[in-house]
């Protein structure tokens, strides 16, 4: 596939430091969608237990009510695209605020288990459109100087929203007494833990009142006037606007909304960019991150720690992930994302086999022995830092720019649904893969993260620096 646009020559990639701040603002606002993403999928953990006891249920249906909010984040994420195509990026925003809103609300005040289920897929299908909107959005407006780390807004965001949820989940636990099914203004604690989420929702949707629709899009539409004003203000007043406008026209200049069938190419189903696209989106579900986050309890019980202690390291690992998340933001612009890839995917391949090699131990009283305890503990942690500071970041901010303007909707939405079924094959496989063999599950994980080297070497182009209309 070649691309149809001349290298730009409007001065877009100079950086323009006058108006970062007001570039910061646009992308946080637009990335308060990841928070949502990291809060929503997160949240449910510190909960299970409550719905367990309120409705009576095994861990067989149990699971089932969880992992079937990720089927909503499929859906989301396949058909924000197209919409965000037809009624621009920032209704896509305000879609999915209101569906976070609503689903927030029920998810609190459900009626019986079938009712909850159905919040939380009406959640997971705003998790799924924010996934796709926050990126494609992100980098549509940045500054191409500047793309890859206001891009990684999005991963730090998630991050931050695993994190926040687990505070608050602790906090609403203690004002419990403990007890996930104590009574808290009026309803169960853990009723409280979901309906808390109102609130970073409504924020998302006024914000997404304050920032300006994507130039890419209303140029698309025809607003041109329009779109140069915004260009102007997050490019640069210097830069020669029409020369700009017409570099962006150029790269649509066969353009017509991307649809599904625009993605298929003559011999492999889809074109090849969107094969990287989704390899790139399931390698980093198939090393197993959610497992260290949705399961984190499971795993340190088997390593020894009391239950009452869990907490604490499901935390530290949420910050080992912000801490590695940062490092990320500094270099992805600097080394680019290829070379962040690799490391991560070493480093992950390493972390990983210790901590298949320390589960393959005995367990005594259902626990590690003391020194593959350790080295069980330490390696999750290391783990996790080389995930966030490679595959974290760099999927994201790939998937948000790796694309031609004129696929990235609909190739982003398809990469992104896969991710999202990738996620609920690792996450709903974890529970009876753990009971088989826990050590053979994280060869598996250690598996994949080898198989990702060779993946990213041979089909993963470097995108740093470049214009988004070069793409393709
Ligand atoms: C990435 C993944 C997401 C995971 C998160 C953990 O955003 O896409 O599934 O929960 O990283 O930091």
């Amino acid at each position: 596939m070649t691309s149809t646009a001349q290298p730009p020559a409007s001065g877009a990639r100079a950086a323009h430091p006058d108006h970062l701040g007001h570039v910061i603002f646009i992308t946080a606002a637009a990335a308060m969608g990841g928070f949502l993403f990291g809060y929503d999928s997160s949240v449910i953990n510190g909960a299970v237990e409550g719905i367990r006891g309120k409705y009576d249920v095994g861990s067989a249906t149990l699971a089932q009510v969880i992992a079937i909010a990720l089927i909503g984040c499929a859906i989301g994420a396949a058909t924000a695209g197209r919409i965000a195509d037809r009624i621009g990026r920032i209704r896509v925003m305000q879609i999915a605020a209101a569906l976070f809103t609503i689903s927030a609300v029920g998810s609190a005040l459900p009626f019986a288990l079938w009712d909850l289920a159905f919040w939380r897929v009406l959640g997971g299908i705003a998790i799924g459109m924010a996934s796709v909107i926050g990126p494609a959005y992100i980098a549509e407006v940045a500054p191409p100087a500047y793309r890859g780390r206001l891009g990684s807004f999005q991963q730090a965001a998630i991050v931050i929203g695993i994190a926040v949820s687990q505070l608050v989940n602790w906090g609403i636990l203690n004002l419990a007494d403990g007890d996930q099914r104590g009574e808290l203004l009026g309803i169960e604690a853990w009723q409280v833990m979901l309906g808390v989420m109102v609130v970073p929702a409504v924020l998302y949707g006024l914000l997404s009142f304050a920032i300006p629709e994507s130039p890419r899009f209303l140029i698309s539409v025809g607003k041109v006037d329009k779109a140069k004003a915004i260009l102007a203000d997050v490019e640069g007043k210097h830069i020669d606007l029409d020369l700009r406008v017409n570099e962006i026209e150029l790269a649509m200049r066969s353009e017509h909304k991307s649809t599904f069938k625009d993605l298929l190419g003559s011999r492999f189903g889809f074109l090849p960019i969107v094969w990287v696209g989704i390899g790139l989106s399931v390698f980093q579900q198939l090393v197993g991150i959610n497992v260290a986050f949705y399961y984190s309890a499971t795993l340190w019980q088997s390593v020894g720690i009391n239950p009452s202690d869990s907490f604490f390291y499901s935390f530290t690992t949420s910050i080992i992930n912000i801490v590695g998340t940062v490092i990320a933001m500094i270099f992805v612009d600097r080394i680019g994302r290829r070379p962040l890839a690799l490391i991560g995917s070493a480093g992950m391949a390493l972390a990983l086999a210790f901590e298949a090699w320390a589960f393959s131990a005995d367990l005594i009283d259902g626990k590690l022995p003391h020194a593959q305890g350790v080295v069980a503990l330490i390696a999750a942690h290391v783990f996790v830092l080389f995930f966030a500071l490679s595959w974290g970041v760099v999927v994201w901010v790939f998937l948000g720019e790796m694309f031609p303007n004129r696929l990235r909707a609909a190739a982003l939405g398809v990469a992104a649904s896969a991710q999202w079924i990738a996620n609920w094959a690792i996450t709903a496989s974890f529970p009876s893969l753990s009971e088989w063999n826990l050590s053979g599950t994280y060869m598996i994980y250690t598996f994949f993260a080898v198989l990702s080297i060779p993946f990213v070497l041979k089909f993963v182009k470097e995108t740093k620096g470049k214009a988004l209309e070069e793409m393709g």
